[in-house]
């Protein structure tokens, strides 16, 4: 049985909340999937709640995901996004949401490029945040739906093997989802090149492969992560082309295993390099069922994260 509060005001990062919090974000989750799939998708539950999204970094899912779960709650909503802003001008990050809570904002979404932005910015104003991906840092409910999506398909997340595959060293997805994954039970691997493994991974307790084989052959649930280009000032492998053929994902690897894992995947894809098109839309891949349950994971983070309000 889940408790019926978080144990926090914001939603910062998967090392902040435990187990009982992503119980109880389940809970309300499965809850808000039923609403989402009504004819009339809508409740009122936060029709006095005033959220801002802020977006420093480009985003398609995320974005669009917290919107449409703001909308599907009744809450007036603000997007800001940074390159048509004036922050253009050079207007600091405390100046900017300042500024938008001067207008009454209550919740602000934001992602920032910068890791630990979210905490700094929780220290300087009222206003309850949630991390929607801070740099290379973290990006916890990407984390919540993915493992709510294998509590989905395989009915538990507890015992389950998962492989993150692919740059762990430049990923915010692959430290929320050890973290998230561990503290409901699931054995974790990562699997890479070495230039992309963390030398502190060793420190969360993740077991490390760099053969793709042997790590699919491991897994239960396969997480195909993108090379994170963007954030890569130097070459960490020779090039695209032979990191698709070491570390990439294709039907004749995943027709070859003895079991039938599941796909998974964050997006945006780069087919052809961490995983092929015949794989990413394969019955095996559960890519679009994430985006699905993104929208019913944050609609419960925002509802619980209100609640919280005096
Ligand atoms: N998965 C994810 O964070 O995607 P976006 O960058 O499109 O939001």
């Amino acid at each position: 049985m889940a408790a019926e509060k978080l144990s926090t005001r914001h939603l910062l990062g998967i090392k902040d909340i435990d187990r009982n919090d992503i119980e109880l974000i389940f809970e309300t989750a499965d809850n808000f999937k039923e609403v989402i799939n009504r004819p009339i998708k809508k409740v009122p539950s936060l029709r006095d709640i005033t959220i801002a999204n802020i977006f420093f970094e480009n985003s398609t899912r995320t974005k669009l995901s917290f919107e449409l779960a703001e909308k599907r709650l009744s809450a007036d909503i603000v997007n800001f996004a940074a390159s048509s802003s004036s922050v253009s001008k050079g207007e600091t990050l405390i100046d900017t949401v300042n500024n938008i809570l001067a207008m009454k904002v209550d919740m602000v979404v934001m992602r920032h490029p910068y890791a630990g932005a979210g905490v700094f910015l929780s220290k300087h104003i009222n206003a309850q945040i949630v991390n929607a991906g801070d740099g290379a840092h973290e990006h916890p409910t990407q984390a919540l739906l993915d493992a709510f999506s294998i509590r989905q398909k395989l009915g538990d997340v507890a015992g389950k093997k998962v492989v993150i595959v692919g740059d762990i060293l430049h990923s915010r997805v692959a430290i929320s989802n050890i973290l998230c994954l561990q503290k409901l039970g699931a054995e974790v691997m990562v699997c890479g090149p070495t230039t992309l493994i963390p030398k502190f991974i060793n420190g969360l307790g993740v077991k490390v492969e760099h053969d793709l084989r042997k790590a699919l052959n491991w897994c239960d649930v396969a997480n195909m992560l993108r090379i994170q280009l963007e954030r890569q000032d130097i070459k960490y492998f020779p090039s695209l082309r032979e990191y698709a053929m070491m570390y990439g994902l294709n039907k004749q690897i995943l027709d070859s295993l003895d079991k039938e894992i599941v796909v998974m995947h964050p997006g945006p894809i780069n087919r052809g390099v961490e995983i092929t098109s015949d794989v990413a839309d394969s019955k095996q891949s559960i890519i679009l069922e994430q985006v699905e349950n993104g929208v019913a994971v944050r609609m419960a983070v925002l509802y619980l994260l209100a609640s919280q309000r005096d």
